[in-house]
């Protein structure tokens, strides 16, 4: 059991999606003897508004399986990353010097700025993303960020005017060290720009199945507003992106900007919130399983589409095995001729998913749902989506 990892309160828990393998734990079959399981809660903090995991897995279980990602591989991210590089430089005002990168993958956003004529430093522990970093020609630090790196980056090349961050921060469950190491390396006039899955598209769509391990945290504008604030900073705009079903991108300064908060209304984010999407998650549960009853009984095929982090906790929370689910097409290599962490359900190459042409697919990578109709539009089958409440398309 945690407390708040920003102020230290006792967490007051709305939801328990039960005993839970790691979302990334794709298995053989000669390992569901020695499966890893946690309890996956959530809690909110009544102080610093922060929602959050209330028990993590042990730190030895976890990253030990590691699917190599690179942004370079969705042409959508690195556009994406793109517009929010040029986004950012617009918001800072005037030409940066140097821009600082927390989790910078194969340097995708850093190579605009650059481009730009700036000086860019990435700092991204994963080896295989820091070396495909520096093979792109982006100046890169193998390392995690803290605020000890932060100090030895200030030392050694000063402030910097910019720090940018996307679906990093979330995972850090020592975001105290992050926020102290942004708030000392940040110019007095630079700004600190991020951005994570928001919370409140969480709520809108039900989409709990973005709750698991490597999640720490599950930011709102009020609550970065207030762990901004207690590191001497503010929180002077946020927008919404389009992106991992609804983010949110926060934008932080140490002076004094014009705020702009008018795209978010966050007045009803209280704990009885919270309980109330604890009860549509349950009820989310309830249509899932029994449209996949019904479906089964009448003696359809179901496939998953896509072995996503994300179908793990729906899964293992709906007790999904492969007695409804025949297996998941998934294009990671990596993850082919495995089991679903906790359920079981055979993982096989997408290839073969035209051929086999089921009758129903669960789109578990529906944060991409526009991209796969669209690659799919030949598919005579149909997809389901499992939330808010589980419907076919
Ligand atoms: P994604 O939703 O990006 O992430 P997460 O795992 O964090 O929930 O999905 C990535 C996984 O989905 C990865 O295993 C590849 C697979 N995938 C497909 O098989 N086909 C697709 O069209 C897409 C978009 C993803
Ligand atoms: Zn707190």
């Amino acid at each position: 059991m945690c407390n708040c990892r920003v102020c230290g309160n006792s967490l007051e828990k709305f939801l328990d999606l039960g005993k839970m393998p790691l979302a990334n734990g794709f298995l053989y079959e000669k390992d569901f003897s020695n499966e890893y399981f946690y309890n996956l809660a959530v809690g909110f903090c009544n102080d610093c508004s922060l929602v959050q995991l209330i028990e993590q897995p042990e730190p030895e279980k976890m990253f030990n399986e590691n699917y190599p990602f690179f942004t370079s591989s969705s042409k959508f991210m690195v556009e994406h990353f793109r517009n929010m590089a040029l986004d950012v430089i617009s918001v800072y005002g005037s030409d940066p010097r140097i821009v600082v990168e927390i989790g910078s993958n194969d340097g995708s956003m850093l190579k605009v700025f650059k481009e730009r004529g700036c000086e860019e430093i990435g700092i991204e522990p994963s080896k295989s993303a820091y070396t495909k970093a520096l093979s792109n020609g982006i100046f890169t630090l193998n390392e995690f960020f803290n605020k000890e790196t932060a100090r030895v980056l200030w030392q050694e090349v000063g402030s910097a005017d910019i720090i940018v961050s996307a679906n990093v921060i979330c995972h850090i469950a020592d975001i105290n060290s992050v926020f102290e190491g942004v708030s000392e390396l940040l110019d007095e006039d630079g700004i600190f720009v991020f951005e994570e899955p928001y919370i409140g598209s969480i709520l809108n769509k039900v989409s709990y199945d973005q709750i698991y391990d490597e999640h720490v945290f599950y930011f709102s504008a009020t609550s970065v507003k207030k762990i901004a604030e207690k590191f001497g900073m503010s929180l002077f705009m946020v927008r919404k992106q389009n992106v991992h079903g609804g983010s949110l991108r926060y934008y932080i300064c140490k002076d004094s900007r014009p705020t702009d908060f008018s795209l978010v209304s966050e007045k009803d984010f209280g704990i009885n919130k919270f309980f109330e999407f604890a009860d549509l998650v349950e009820k989310s549960k309830y249509t899932f399983k029994s449209l996949l009853e019904y479906l089964k009984d009448k003696g359809n095929s179901i496939v998953g589409y896509a072995a996503t982090s994300k179908s793990t906790t729906i899964l293992n929370y709906c007790g999904i095995d492969n007695s409804y689910i025949d297996c998941i097409y998934d294009t990671t290599k990596e993850k082919w001729n495995k089991f679903t962490p906790g359920t079981h359900i055979p993982v096989i190459s997408y290839d073969r998913f035209k051929n086999d042409s089921p009758e129903y697919s669960v789109l578990f990578a529906w944060n991409h749902r526009n991209e796969i109709l669209n690659k799919e539009k030949d598919y005579k089958g149909k997809f389901i989506l499992p939330h808010p409440t589980a419907r076919i398309l």
